[in-house]
């Protein structure tokens, strides 16, 4: 333990200094004469035990007192007052500031050493409670750092099951209708190429059969004549004629679409070459992102693009794709949530110095203050259970922010509109 002992009478100082050694308590004493010098000599040393005299003449152990207490990092240490003031006063205002106990004057050895023994223990005690103190915040700090780790982990892995899992979907399903509209297409094509041969043989017949009818007087023949001009005309064989063009190229279109979905699929969910880091127009990947959700958006809302000219950003296509297909679902939910079919998604890209900008924004709901620095947290979600999993914004942020160094930030006006934007550096590879 180590001892101050604070008093202006060196008498005193001699005989708490003699009783303290025969207490049989492994002690290092210090002794002090001079009040002012109990601050320094408190930040020197690591005293547990304080014995103050009251009445001194610099300063008095009430101010001493006050001094010490002042200081948290002194809170446990025992101060025991050595007094021979006998007022109530006092003693009210020494432990009004912080005194542990009293010692009277002229010091009693038996009293002294009650008094002593106890403000040990309390001490120890206090000491002991602030090593377990210390020990339960250190591993409190641990378990904290564990469990961020975990939800960390925990995100990252569903991060890249999702990742993995969408990709692998529509990797399998382009590859199963890509063979289809191969032959679909080649069909179509065969198709175009054999009306016309059709329509040609068609003139013909018409051609021979009005020719017959001057020719031959045959009551027979004229009679099947007028048959397959009846037939010609239930079947509106003109409509057909007239219509099987059209119908053709409306296919081949319809086809075309579906293989430039396909195509868009597939570049999105390119599994094997996640890494793949090449120069991209990133109006591009947004046109095909927007052609993957036009089912959707067809029903519940208008896009506008506002392109303007901008450098190519070096990327990988499915990860700034999957960006913006989060974003651009968010914004259908939102104006979907409201039961409306008359949403307007508008879509900017522009260049900001050496960034390139893209901002997707809706005239939905919007995002209450409340909530708004809580939406890129992995699994926030204020969507129904089983809806949503709410890792949409935190796997784009991260995609954005720490993967590509960009930036990534929201503003929203509730029912008026929501914007979320993000910048990427200019590609220069
Ligand atoms: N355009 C928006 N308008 C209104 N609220 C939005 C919009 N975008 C995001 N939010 C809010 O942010 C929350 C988090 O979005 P996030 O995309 O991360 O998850 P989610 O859409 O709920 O689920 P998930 O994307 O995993 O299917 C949403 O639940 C929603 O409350
Ligand atoms: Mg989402």
């Amino acid at each position: 333990m180590k001892i101050l002992v604070v008093d202006d009478d060196r008498f005193n100082l001699t005989v708490a200094n003699e009783f303290i050694q025969k207490s049989g308590i492994e002690c290092e004493v210090t002794l002090c004469n001079d009040p002012i010098e109990v601050e320094g000599l408190m930040k020197e040393k690591n005293f547990d035990i304080v014995f103050l005299d009251i009445v001194m003449p610099k300063m008095t152990g009430i101010d001493v007192l006050k001094q010490i207490r002042k200081n948290q990092d002194y809170n446990n240490i025992q101060v025991i007052m050595l007094t021979s003031l006998t007022d109530s006063k006092s003693f009210k205002s020494c432990f009004e500031n912080g005194a542990d106990d009293y010692v009277n004057k002229p010091i009693n050895k038996i009293e002294f050493f009650a008094r002593f023994k106890a403000a040990v223990k309390t001490r120890n005690n206090a000491l002991m409670l602030k090593e377990m103190f210390d020990r339960i915040k250190k591993q409190n700090k641990e378990l904290l750092e564990l469990n961020k780790t975990l939800k960390d982990t925990q995100f990252h892995v569903i991060q890249k099951e999702k990742m993995a899992a969408i990709g692998e979907l529509a990797a399998g399903v382009a590859h199963e209708i890509n063979n289809p509209l191969g032959y679909l297409g080649s069909n179509l094509e065969t198709l175009a190429k054999f009306v016309p041969r059709i329509q040609t043989m068609i003139e013909e017949y018409r051609t021979f059969i009005s020719k017959q009818k001057t020719l031959v007087e045959d009551r027979d023949i004229n009679e099947k004549i007028s048959r397959i001009r009846d037939i010609e005309k239930q079947l509106k064989i003109d409509f057909v004629i007239s219509e099987i063009g059209e119908i053709i190229k409306d296919s081949t279109d319809g086809v075309d679409r579906v293989s430039k979905i396909v195509g868009s699929l597939q570049s999105f969910a390119k599994t094997g070459f996640e890494d793949e880091m090449v120069l991209n127009d990133l109006n591009m990947i947004i046109d095909e992102a927007v052609l993957l959700l036009n089912n959707d958006l067809k029903r519940v809302a208008i896009i506008k693009k506002n392109y303007g000219g901008i450098p190519n950003i070096f990327c990988n296509k499915s990860q700034i794709g999957q960006v913006i297909l989060n974003l651009i679902t968010n914004s259908l939910q939102a104006i979907s949530s409201q039961n409306r079919f008359d949403g307007e998604i508008i879509i900017e890209t522009y260049r900001e110095n050496n960034m390139v900008c893209c901002t997707i924004s809706d005239d939905g709901p919007g995002i209450e203050d409340n909530i708004i620095s809580k939406i890129f947290n992995p699994f926030f979600t204020t969507k129904e259970v089983g809806s949503a999993t709410g890792v949409g914004l935190s796997i784009s942020h991260d995609i954005i922010v720490k993967k590509y160094n960009g930036e990534f930030d929201v503003e929203s006006i509730p029912n008026i509109r929501t914007k979320f934007k993000f910048k990427l550096p200019v590609g220069n590879n």
